[in-house]
């Protein structure tokens, strides 16, 4: 990505095989939640919460890159910075943007010592500059409630008015999402919880909420830490006051995804980008000079059974280099066939098969050609059932190691009858990220071969003979 900034960047960041090439990451430091997702006149923004100066969670700016295809991006000047006499003293947290009566608008959470509090800028029409609001903050954490934690304002018009909601944590332990309703964007007057935390078991704040229909159906997605990190998604009846759940699960089902915002696209699709941790030491992150990036743009929809489904959106084909195609492979049991040639770093491939009876489809990626390193993904069609082993995804000792399952669920078409299924894989590598889609279900991982050569990709057969239909595999770049 072109660079914005004059200030030299300290870090070999282009010989450093682990950082994304085709992902939004920060020019330089730390990168967390997708903020203010707007598009004007055409344009994607993108902000994101990001600390400039080092590697490491802290000092919280708004970063910023815009771009017109949702492929390629442009750096943009940070757009927020903590002012020490402010509100946001502490750091300029997460919130959403919208396109106000007399222009862009950002809805940020204001951070001062331990209070937190929702502030107001006002964006330039090119987003290239902001001017806080000198009313700010515009909105305090309620005094009448016990309310410990108040942040991530996500605002969105509502017939003649304009409707706000906050995750928040009560002092009792349990998630909750309160709501306010303005005529004029500055004074909010507050209409209860839309819902509150015994649900799903979840406790402390919940983060990041956002709410939007889909296919005709309401879903409200919000961030749940301690414990695993997660976004949580549930879909449900909307009433204007309070939320229903009909259903909940995970926007994605690995540990490294959260505080997903969304973004209404022109024709009706509900666009969607998260933050994708870093799954290695702090020292580790130091040492990389950077930490985070956002995950690929997904498109949501939801299906007849009220799941909220993810999948890349189609530009992403916009960044495919030479491309490699295989066709008709059938593999026995316990048969392995390497993909040749291996295409580096940056990569993305569609695996279409078929497997007998209890078969499951192996795929082993960023693989060193003696064994040592490598990441093994098994797809058990029957159980519907993804197991992902990164116990040896690296040698170095300072990353994330361990062996998980992951359920995806009913299949979201009729139940599987026959051997002949087509099942699809589809995955997307850039150096140390792994986005991998299956029916519409994601699983995101991070993994950091110590090897630049482990680059290796094999498909093989367990438990029972598989047909691979086709593979298809691109090299990812940015031109
Ligand atoms: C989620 C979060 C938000 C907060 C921001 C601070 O990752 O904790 O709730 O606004 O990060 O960086």
């Amino acid at each position: 990505m072109p660079s914005r900034s004059n200030r030299p960047l300290e870090h070999d960041f282009v010989a450093d095989h682990l950082r994304p090439r085709y992902h939004v990451f920060a020019e330089r430091g730390w990168l967390n939640d997708p903020n203010g997702l707007i598009k004007l006149d055409g344009r994607y923004h993108l902000f994101f919460q990001h600390n400039p100066d080092e590697a490491l969670w802290g000092n919280i700016h708004w970063g910023h890159v815009s771009g017109s295809d949702l492929v390629h991006w442009t750096h943009e000047p940070i757009a927020l910075f903590p002012e020490s006499s402010g509100p946001d003293a502490g750091g300029c947290w997460s919130g959403s943007a919208i396109l106000g009566p007399e222009g862009p608008l950002v809805f940020y959470t204001g951070r001062d010592g331990d209070r937190e509090s929702i502030c107001i800028a006002r964006g330039d029409s090119d987003l290239r500059g902001f001017r806080k609001d000198l009313a700010n903050p515009v909105l305090r954490p309620p005094a009448t409630q016990a309310v410990s934690d108040f942040r991530d304002p996500r605002v969105w018009r509502d017939g003649d008015g304009w409707r706000m909601i906050v995750g928040a944590g009560l002092e009792d332990g349990r998630g909750s999402i309160l709501q306010y309703h303005s005529s004029d964007l500055y004074r909010w007057e507050a209409m209860g919880p839309i819902i509150e935390g015994e649900y799903a078991g979840t406790a402390e704040a919940w983060e990041c909420p956002d709410l939007f229909a889909v296919d005709g159906r309401h879903s409200l997605i919000y961030s749940v830490t301690p414990g695993e990190a997660s976004t949580r998604y549930a879909t449900g009846g909307w009433d204007g006051h309070t939320f229903e759940v009909e259903l909940d699960g995970y926007l994605d089902l690995g540990p490294y995804y959260y505080a997903a915002q969304t973004l209404a696209d022109d024709g009706g699709r509900r666009l969607v980008w998260g933050w994708l941790r870093e799954g290695r030491t702090v020292k580790a992150q130091q040492t990389a000079g950077w930490s985070g990036a956002l995950s690929l743009p997904r498109v949501l929809s939801v299906d007849p059974f009220g799941r909220l489904l993810s999948h890349p959106v189609p530009e992403l084909d916009g960044l495919r280099g030479l491309g490699h195609r295989l066709a008709n492979v059938g593999l026995s049991a316990g048969e392995t066939c390497r993909l040749e040639p291996d295409v580096g770093h940056a990569w993305e491939g569609r695996v279409r098969f078929s497997a007998e009876i209890g078969g499951c489809l192996r795929l082993v990626l960023c693989a060193s050609d003696d064994g040592r390193e490598q990441t093994v993904v098994d797809f058990d069609v029957e159980a519907r059932r993804v197991t992902l082993d990164r116990t040896i995804s690296s040698l170095s000792g300072e990353s994330d190691r361990d062996r998980r399952t992951f359920e995806l669920g009913e299949h979201p078409g009729a139940g599987r009858t026959s051997a002949a299924d087509i099942e699809e894989i589809h995955v997307f590598v850039d150096g140390s990220i792994v986005e991998l889609f299956i029916d519409g279900s994601s699983i995101t991982t991070r993994v950091y071969p110590n090897d630049p050569e482990s680059t290796g990709v094999y498909l093989q057969a367990t438990n029972g003979n598989v047909m691979v239909h086709s593979v298809e595999y691109w090299s990812l770049a940015r031109t």
